[in-house]
């Protein structure tokens, strides 16, 4: 789907649907909404009349114009409250109409700017959230759907604007958009699609492709080197794999940057558990264990585009969890990357011990900060449900910082304490330390143990619980929601 802006009158494009707006409880709309019912003479108000239309967010009405009329169909988008309203209410409102489109069938739409009339908001933000609510609204899982059962996609959006002063900023955030769109639909396609097709060495030539187009630096090991080179903890999880395992770099440079990110995402292309095996339901779905790895090449894709002042290293140290003759044992011990011991208790706690590895790797190359994604508890579901995900970390600034970031993508963060008092559950009888402890508090326990390799180096680790949805949520159809990679677009944009 492209989206566009156009400078011209919304009741002059030829389209298959253009879409307009309203608040809650208005019965008599202004702006361009005002307009298209007055080139309808009434249509729009009368029909909110007859069907007691009333505007809430996400909720649409469809106008039939007649014959001759340049658009096919009208769609009467409900903003909800005016005191409630928002960019992200403007992200569920353009999602809900863009739904409404696809069930009619529309290729050619045209949209108002949402937000931007009586709300008063700036046009760049407008723009900006009225693009990637569509984008997010739009996006449908189909690919392996034949036939009739494969959705329509809706071919274009254009926002179209009479005021040519707007044009440049709303075209600024439209692109804006037209990015962390890509980099979140990215990240749910490589999620949604099953671990028969998404291996280690399949996201390996991902990554490679993304170096390839932005100018990027891309390095894969094998499983004989990451294991000479140390990496005991994400060998051991690798080892019950026939699939082969891959260390995935992606460098990014700039010459002003004065300092290096990393970004870190789990990469279990499926946890069956290991020998600590999961029981049918729980593993149903654990294709999406590698949803921090899908967020951090969405994000790569963009950062040849955003082109932030800032060094970057992504690490993605990918493996199948799984059981076969030479799968690790529950008690098995294994040396670390940063040397120390760990007796693995729970080969279902498998996402630490690969990122455990992982951030130390991060932290040879001399990086300064490191943020990494996972998929690393259910005790986080249990907390934050699939709508939000945990944040824990050690440099509260950089926290602050990604759950703002997120906020403006309407990927919502909620911070969780690095209490320390929950090491001592760590310790081992036999090693330095053990992977799973009980006692509750698993996300934050989790979290503790790649702390031990993490180190000094400032710290912000997304427990992600929001990564895949069961039912349609406003900004989401069924399927996976590729959070993470629109919070660390969000961030990166901040050092353009
Ligand atoms: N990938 C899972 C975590 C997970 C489970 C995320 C369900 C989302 C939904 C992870 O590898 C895991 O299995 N963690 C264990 C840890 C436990 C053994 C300490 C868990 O959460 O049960
Ligand atoms: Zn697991
Ligand atoms: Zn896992």
């Amino acid at each position: 789907m492209n989206i566009g802006v156009k400078q011209g009158s919304l009741t002059e494009v030829e389209c298959d649907a253009v879409i307009v707006n309203l608040f809650e409880g208005v019965k008599n709309p202004g702006g361009g909404t005002g307009a298209l019912d007055k080139a309808l003479d009434g249509a729009i108000t009368r029909q909110i009349a007859d069907e007691d239309f009333e505007g809430k967010l996400g909720k649409c009405m469809l106008v039939q114009p007649p014959k001759g009329f340049p658009a096919k169909k009208v769609i009467v988008a409900g903003l909800g409250k005016k005191a409630d309203f928002g960019a992200i209410e403007i992200m569920k409102a353009a999602a809900g109409a863009i739904r409404q489109c696809k069930k009619i069938k529309a290729g050619k739409v045209v949209t108002i700017l949402h937000g931007a009339g009586i709300a008063g908001l700036p046009a760049c933000e407008c723009a900006k959230a009225t693009a990637l609510g569509t984008v997010l609204g739009e996006y449908e899982f189909t690919r392996y759907k034949t036939g009739d059962s494969k959705k329509r996609e809706v071919d274009s959006v254009d926002i179209v604007e009479l005021d040519p002063d707007k044009i440049a900023d709303i075209e600024q955030g439209v692109e804006k958009a037209r990015i962390s769109g890509d980099a979140i639909t990215f990240a749910r396609d490589l999620i949604n699609e099953p671990s028969n097709v998404i291996t280690p060495a399949y996201l390996a030539d991902v990554a490679r492709s993304i170096a390839k187009d932005n100018g990027l630096k891309c390095s894969v090991m094998d499983r004989r080197e990451f294991e000479e080179m140390g990496m005991g903890m994400f060998a051991a999880v690798a080892k019950g794999a026939s699939a082969e395992p891959e260390l995935i770099t992606i460098k990014y440079e700039h010459p002003e940057a004065t300092k290096t990110i990393a970004l870190v995402g789990k990469g279990i292309t499926y946890d069956t558990g290991g020998y600590s095996l999961k029981n049918s339901d729980s593993m149903y779905r654990m294709k999406d264990d590698m949803s921090g790895a899908a967020a951090v090449l969405g994000a790569m894709r963009a950062v040849g585009k955003i082109q932030p002042k800032v060094n970057i290293v992504m690490i993605v140290a990918a493996t199948e969890n799984a059981i076969g003759p030479d799968a690790i044992h529950p008690g098995d011990v294994v040396k670390s990357l940063s040397g120390k011991t760990v007796e693995i208790n729970n080969t279902d706690a498998e996402g630490r011990l690969t990122l455990g590895d992982a951030v130390a790797y991060a932290n040879r190359e001399g990086v300064d900060e490191i943020i990494d994604l996972a998929t690393l508890t259910g005790a986080c579901v249990t907390a934050l449900g699939t709508e939000i995900s945990g944040i824990i970390g050690s440099d509260q600034k950089l926290i602050d910082t990604l759950i703002s970031s997120g906020k403006s993508c309407a990927e919502l963060l909620w911070q969780l304490p690095l209490h320390k008092g929950y090491k001592k559950g760590l310790k081992s009888d036999i090693a330095d330390l053990k992977n799973t402890a009980n006692g509750g508090a698993g996300a934050i326990r989790g979290a503790l143990f790649i702390h031990a390799f993490v180190d000094d180096t400032p710290w912000a680790h997304i427990d992600m619980s929001a990564t895949f949805t069961e039912k349609t949520m406003p900004l989401a159809n069924k399927g996976a929601l590729g959070f993470g990679a629109g919070t660390l677009v969000e961030y990166l944009m901040r050092y353009a």
